[in-house]
């Protein structure tokens, strides 16, 4: 199949592009420099000539404070960029696998989120990736909309300087010897070769719709920080901040646990629990620097 990849030297991109490789696609793995999704002309000539059959979109304007700073921005990249995508896909009748977020729920739900559920974003970047949602499942109608949260992988998150919170999360702890993290959000951290592995799968078929798509059971970042030290046996003081120490430009939601309703209907979901992802995940970093060692 000849698979495009948008937002390709990303985060997620890179190993969304690397498992379609694995399986013997075909693909055009498209970074910022090769397309501009804010602009359809650069969308069209893009994919007009890379003729796809599946289209994954990974790109976005996903730093949450520069959202509230820029909404033009965000909602040119996130809302009429993914307009933009899905009608060119449309027109070439191709599927698209589109990337949403967790942030597009408010968070007063005290259980996991389903895809039933009515969002309700409390933020610009949340408001911006709905409403590209929305674009991608009223214009292409073999659209795979995907919601991910909380994501970390190898290859670094372009949108925050190179860290996943798991390496943030070290490289604090050997610089100071206390580390803050928040234990008021909870989330499901999921490790980005397990959405890729996901996309593969799901984009075989041709049950469209929307997707939510994490790790089992949820954490606190709080809680997801004490994992990760406890695992790689790193000895830091780990406190919840003060009351009003960190103060968010943004609101975020206090739970945006996802549940996998839809996947786990198909009898198609992949994931496992978060901490068997982050022990899968530190066993790889930990093979990687033996071999830059060696
Ligand atoms: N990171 C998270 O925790 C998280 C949580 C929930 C959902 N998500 C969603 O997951 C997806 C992937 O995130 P990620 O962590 O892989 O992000 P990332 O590492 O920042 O990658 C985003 C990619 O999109 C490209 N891009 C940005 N603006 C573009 C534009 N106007 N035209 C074309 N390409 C553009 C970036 O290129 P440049 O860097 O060169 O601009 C980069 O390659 C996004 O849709 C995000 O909303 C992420």
């Amino acid at each position: 199949m000849r698979v495009a990849v948008f937002g390709a030297n990303g985060q997620l991109g890179k190993d969304v592009a690397a498992a379609f490789l694995a399986q013997g696609d075909e693909v055009a793995a498209l970074t910022h420099e090769d397309v501009e999704v804010t602009s359809p002309d650069s969308v069209k000539q893009c994919l007009e000539s890379a003729r796809p059959e599946l289209v994954i979109n990974t790109a976005a304007f996903h730093n949450v404070n520069r959202c509230e700073d820029e909404p033009a921005r965000a909602f040119a990249v996130n809302a009429l960029g993914a307009r933009n995508v899905a009608q060119v896909t449309d027109l070439l009748e191709a599927k698209l696998v589109h990337i949403s977020t967790d942030y597009v729920f408010d968070g007063t739900k005290s259980t996991p989120y389903t895809e039933e559920d009515q969002p309700r974003p409390l933020n610009v970047y949340g408001n911006s990736k709905l409403s590209g949602e929305y674009f991608v499942r009223s214009i292409n109608p073999r659209h795979f909309v995907v919601r991910v949260s909380a994501i970390y992988g190898e290859n670094p998150c372009r949108a925050k300087e190179g860290l996943n919170f798991v390496e943030l999360m070290l490289k604090t702890a050997r610089e100071r010897e206390e580390v803050r993290v928040v234990d008021d959000q909870r989330v499901t951290p999921t490790p980005t070769v397990e959405i890729a592995r996901q996309l593969t799968l799901l984009s075989k078929t041709s049950d469209y719709g929307l997707f939510h798509a994490t790790a089992e059971s949820s954490c606190s970042w709080y809680e997801f920080a004490r994992a990760i030290f406890d695992l790689t046996g790193t000895k830091v003081r780990l406190e919840r901040p003060r009351p009003g120490e960190y103060p968010a430009k943004a609101n975020r939601p206090k739970n945006s646990v996802l549940e996998n309703a839809v996947l786990k209907s198909m009898s198609l979901n992949v994931f496992t629990h978060w901490k068997n992802g982050l022990e899968n995940y530190l066993a790889r970093r930990e093979q990687a620097s033996a071999v830059t060692r060696a």
